[in-house]
């Protein structure tokens, strides 16, 4: 669908991604809802934008509701669900209230975010919805298998309800990343990769989620080729994916990850 005078809900608009999302929907020419925790930041994104500011946390369920009452009144016909916390760290060093905010924050929030303007879109026959899941949405790693759950979660809620909104003019896509540098997640945590393994500035996650709206695209991966076969791999062949990870220094990455995500969790 064409982004020129739509209205668009970027969730996570605040981080290193959803900025660059931000900024390349705006550019496009589209009215946007821009959401995130940070005020201070928030407004000042909004007003380089002549954006609309919602501050939110998505850990309260409350918080998603008012969001999502806030989107379906304004008619919100593209949903981009981009917020994430870095859900890294091994299992039994994690609270269960560690848990419980990743499964909301990354899972349950963009579920009830399509679950609330799927009606208007469909009433309107016309709409899109995008999910940005991660390579940790086909890979699981070492100290990251509760980011991996929600992420492989949103690829499967993305890839089913594309077939039940299809048929109502309204289309879903997901777009997974790889290690995105200069911004993000990824970059805050300062961690070296292993030498081949390659990043992807935001500004292409940007372009992503323009693509998959404007073609309808069910998935888009932004990662080097590399990367991206190794992935296909690892859907195919879990186990043998993990045990070549392993002789390439996944361990280390991963622990040097999740020490530096540690004050995002
Ligand atoms: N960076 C990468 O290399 C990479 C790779 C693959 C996938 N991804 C995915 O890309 C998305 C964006 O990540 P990023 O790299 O831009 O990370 P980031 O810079 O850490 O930004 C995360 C965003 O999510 C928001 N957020 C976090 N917790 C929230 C909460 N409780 N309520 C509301 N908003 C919350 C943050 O808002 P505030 O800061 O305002 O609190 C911020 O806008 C995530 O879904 C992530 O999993 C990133």
């Amino acid at each position: 669908m064409k982004l020129r005078n739509s209205r668009v809900l970027i969730t996570g608009a605040t981080g290193g991604l959803g900025q660059a999302i931000a900024r390349g929907i705006g550019a496009r020419g589209a009215a946007l809802v821009l959401t995130g925790r940070r005020r201070e930041l928030l407004d000042e994104l909004a007003a380089e934008l002549g954006a609309r500011a919602i501050v939110s946390d998505l850990s309260w369920r409350a918080e998603v509701d008012r969001l999502a009452r806030e989107a379906v009144a304004a008619e919100v016909d593209v949903l981009i669900a981009n917020a994430g916390l870095p859900a890294t760290g091994v299992l039994t060093e994690l609270s269960s209230e560690q848990i419980d905010r990743m499964l909301e924050v990354n899972l349950r929030a963009p579920m009830m975010l399509a679950h609330a303007l799927a009606p208007g879109m469909i009433a309107r026959g016309r709409g899109h919805m995008v999910f940005i899941s991660s390579l940790s949405g086909k890979v699981a790693s070492p100290a990251s298998a509760i980011y991996s759950a929600t992420k492989f979660g949103l690829r499967g809620f993305a890839l089913g309800i594309r077939e039940d909104l299809r048929p109502h003019g309204v289309g879903v896509s997901t777009v997974l990343p790889g290690f995105i540098s200069g911004a993000g997640m990824f970059a805050d945590a300062g961690v070296e990769l292993p030498r081949g393994a390659g990043t992807r500035p935001p500004e292409d996650v940007a372009a992503a989620v323009i693509r998959a709206i404007e073609r309808n695209r069910a998935e888009i991966e932004v990662a080097p080729a590399g990367l991206r076969v190794g992935a296909a791999l690892a859907t195919l062949a879990p186990q043998l994916a993990a045990a070549v990870s392993r002789r390439m220094g996944s361990e280390r990455l991963a622990a040097e990850l999740a020490e530096g995500q540690r004050e995002k969790r």
